[in-house]
């Protein structure tokens, strides 16, 4: 067997929501270096013309539409217009916000705060964290699934969810891992319905990552600090880390691999060991 066509990607089109920074920018990177066309959505639209034009300039095939996820019309139009300029093989719904803190921070163990307590979290914070991690994937898995059945070639759907979806993490508050455990359950969900068509469905579960989220919190050394000693491997992740799982889920490498979520947290989930 050529395993180098295990991994292959060529030719194939796909979209990666949040796909501007962090993660999901990793995502696209991934797919767009093995030849696929990579269709970029997310609400920040100077950080799609930054990426789509730097990796433009390397050759690849990246293209951007600035949207909300939770904006269904939107999302719906946007994947029917990538689907027309390259077919629909991939989607990375990975678009995500932290709604932190929670009830402690996640840095102050011990310490609770008591302006974050259950009885006065709001509706508005809720529903906005639900929409974009719960909500938001389910638009996607529907939206990939309506395009993807009539090609008939099958198709790989990948959801970010959390570690927060295996563990509560009294840090992220509890909208986040409500809707993050609940769309790990989509996926699975998912996964049964579509395995006939030959779509699968898995979701990447990742521990701490250096990205931009929560304005940038996790660039500060004291939280990197702080997260570093709750992980086995006794640090963050890069997102450069979270290229081969991506490509692994995307590709035939995980043919006989669907309604998995597959972590990815150097052991955090495992607990800490000093
Ligand atoms: N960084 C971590 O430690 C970590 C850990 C576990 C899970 N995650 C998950 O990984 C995913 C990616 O997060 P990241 O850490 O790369 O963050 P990031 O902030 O670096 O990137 C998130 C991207 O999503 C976009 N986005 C956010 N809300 C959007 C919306 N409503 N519509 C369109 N685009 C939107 C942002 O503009 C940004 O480009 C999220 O689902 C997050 O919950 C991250």
């Amino acid at each position: 067997m050529d395993l180098q066509h295990l991994f292959n990607v060529r030719g194939q089109g796909a979209i990666v929501t949040g796909g501007a920074s962090g993660i999901g920018l990793a995502m696209v990177e991934a797919l767009a270096s093995q030849g696929a066309h990579v269709t970029i959505l997310d609400m920040d639209a100077a950080g799609i013309d930054r990426e789509v034009d730097r990796l433009a300039a390397q050759g690849l095939s990246v293209r951007g539409r600035v949207l909300d996820v939770t904006d269904r019309p939107a999302v719906d139009a946007a994947f029917d217009e990538a689907a027309a300029a390259h077919g629909l093989d991939i989607v990375f719904a990975n678009a995500g916000i932290d709604p932190g803190p929670g009830f402690m921070a996640f840095s102050d163990r011990g310490q609770r705060l008591p302006e974050h307590a259950i009885e006065h979290y709001s509706d508005e914070r809720w529903h906005r964290v639900v929409g974009v991690s719960l909500d938001a994937v389910f638009y996607a898995i529907r939206a990939a699934a309506r395009l993807m059945k009539p090609q008939g070639r099958g198709g790989r759907i990948v959801v970010t969810t959390s570690i927060s979806a295996v563990r509560p993490a009294p840090g992220v508050g509890m909208a986040y891992m409500a809707a993050k455990s609940g769309a790990a359950h989509l996926v699975r969900t998912a996964a049964l319905e579509l395995a006939r068509d030959r779509i699968r469905v898995n979701a990447i579960a990742p521990g701490p990552f250096v990205t931009h989220i929560a304005n940038g919190r996790m660039q500060d050394p004291a939280v990197q600090a702080a997260h570093a000693k709750l992980v086995p491997l006794g640090r963050m992740a890069s997102t450069e880390e979270i290229k081969g799982l991506a490509l692994f889920l995307a590709s035939e490498a995980s043919s006989f691999v669907t309604g998995e979520q597959v972590v990815i947290d150097g052991g955090a989930s495992l607990g800490a060991v000093d």
